[in-house]
């Protein structure tokens, strides 16, 4: 069978953040709560020109050619941050990016789980078209509020995916594993701007889910992984899961789940410094891993563990493929983190508490904060305008 997988990833941050010691300091409470006991340094804080739309055309613009563009026939776009009920963030793409006429553009939904969904269904379809491309791009606000426990696990940004047959980073089995269990850990009525959370038992229920899918893997093909990537809410959770798993699993998984440990410090890196980007953050966990590994080569099989509150949670296996180093060094990470300017708490506080006007005026949008890129530059008539 025709490998189908992720041929190219583009990564967005925003360009602002903030500094985890110092929230800790301005909130009241130890710095080492933060950046041991939740594992987070930094935040990315994005402006009020900066929305889903802008983060994830950013992600997708350095990736593609003008050959993919002609070759892509689905833009899917995995978000739980939307601003319209109706019409879908793909559509903005399809025209921002210039993608062929004839491609279908939709938002797909289920917390941070909707980009796995989006993935899967592209390599689907890419197998049964192997020279046909499919978009797939995560892009989410992570929004908790001022002085809530989940502030400091807060985050933006956007990953871009895209699939193809013989992908050049890595190649996804058709097998995987996959659970739902209707639960309220997390959510965002619609009427709110905020997420509501039920905080230690997201935490729980992310790690039963983990425990429960991973007892559906076999277990060679667990012996067969090198790696274990995970959803990062904030970089602390994916190591609560992997112990709550180690002191359940099989005994023939000891060195297993070791090699899994070694490697989960590479995959922690990005997340520590961007926070959580929701539906993005698995795929940002394995930019951090492909980036930083020294010990993984191709032909090296991966686990990606996938979770969105409410909860789905799957698990996929990846198989790195030969091209992967010089691929991911598309992504342009270490120029991504440079250009980065941090803001002071009061300056955070300030950009999170601007709102877009809702009354349908025309709104000409500057700001002191000039991110990167494609920006939101106008409202008119409850119609946003990009450049
Ligand atoms: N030094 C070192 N560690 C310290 C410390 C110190 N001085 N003070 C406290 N800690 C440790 C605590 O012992 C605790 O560690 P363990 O979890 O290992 O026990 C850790 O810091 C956090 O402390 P608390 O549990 O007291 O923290 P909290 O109650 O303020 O909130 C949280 C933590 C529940 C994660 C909260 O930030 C939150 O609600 N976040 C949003 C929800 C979330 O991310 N859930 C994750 C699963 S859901 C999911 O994955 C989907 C998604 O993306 C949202």
């Amino acid at each position: 069978m025709t490998k189908v997988g992720i041929d190219k990833i583009g990564l967005y941050i925003p360009k602002y953040y903030v500094e985890m010691t110092e929230l800790a300091q301005e909130r009241g409470i130890e710095p080492e709560k933060l950046t041991i006991g939740i594992g987070q340094d930094r935040m990315a804080v994005p402006t009020i020109r900066e929305d889903i739309v802008t983060m994830g055309a950013n992600a997708a613009r350095q990736i593609l050619s003008e050959e993919d563009k002609q070759q892509i026939d689905q833009i899917i776009f995995a978000t739980e941050s939307g601003f319209d009920f109706s019409k879908s963030a793909a559509t903005y793409i399809h025209e921002l990016l210039g993608i062929q006429p004839f491609a279908k553009s939709y938002e797909i939904k289920q917390a941070c789980y909707g980009a796995t969904a989006g993935l899967q269904s592209a390599c689907d379809y890419v197998r049964l078209r192997p020279e046909r491309k499919v978009l797939v791009i995560a892009s989410d606000i992570a929004k908790y509020g001022l002085n809530t426990p989940g502030e400091p696990t807060q985050g933006a940004g956007a990953v871009a995916l895209l699939v193809s047959a013989n992908p050049r980073v890595l190649a996804l089995a058709l097998e995987s594993v996959s659970y739902t269990d209707n639960q309220y850990d997390f959510w965002r009525p619609s009427y709110s701007p905020v997420a509501l959370v039920d905080g230690k038992f997201s935490t729980e229920l992310y790690q039963q889910c983990f425990t429960k899918v991973l007892n559906q893997v076999p277990l060679t093909t667990q012996q067969q992984l090198s790696a274990m990537v995970f959803h990062l809410p904030f970089s602390k959770m994916g190591k609560k899961a992997l112990e709550a798993y180690a002191a359940v699993a099989s005994e023939q998984l000891e060195e297993t789940l070791s090699n899994w440990q070694a490697n989960y410090a590479d995959s922690i890196l990005l997340g520590r410094e961007v926070g959580n980007i929701y539906t993005g953050s698995l795929y940002l966990s394995l930019i951090s891993l492909l980036w930083h590994t020294q010990t993984l080569s191709a032909g090296d099989q991966i686990g990606l563990f996938s979770y969105g509150s409410g909860a789905v949670a799957e698990c996929l296996v990846g198989e790195l493929q030969p091209t992967f180093r010089a691929q991911i060094q598309q992504t342009q990470l270490e120029a991504l983190l440079s250009r980065r300017v941090k803001l002071t708490i009061a300056e955070y506080e300030a950009v999170f508490s601007q709102v877009l006007s809702t009354d349908g005026d025309t709104l000409e949008l500057s700001d002191i904060y000039e991110p990167d890129g494609v920006v939101l530059a106008r409202l008119d008539a409850h119609r946003r305008y990009y450049q």
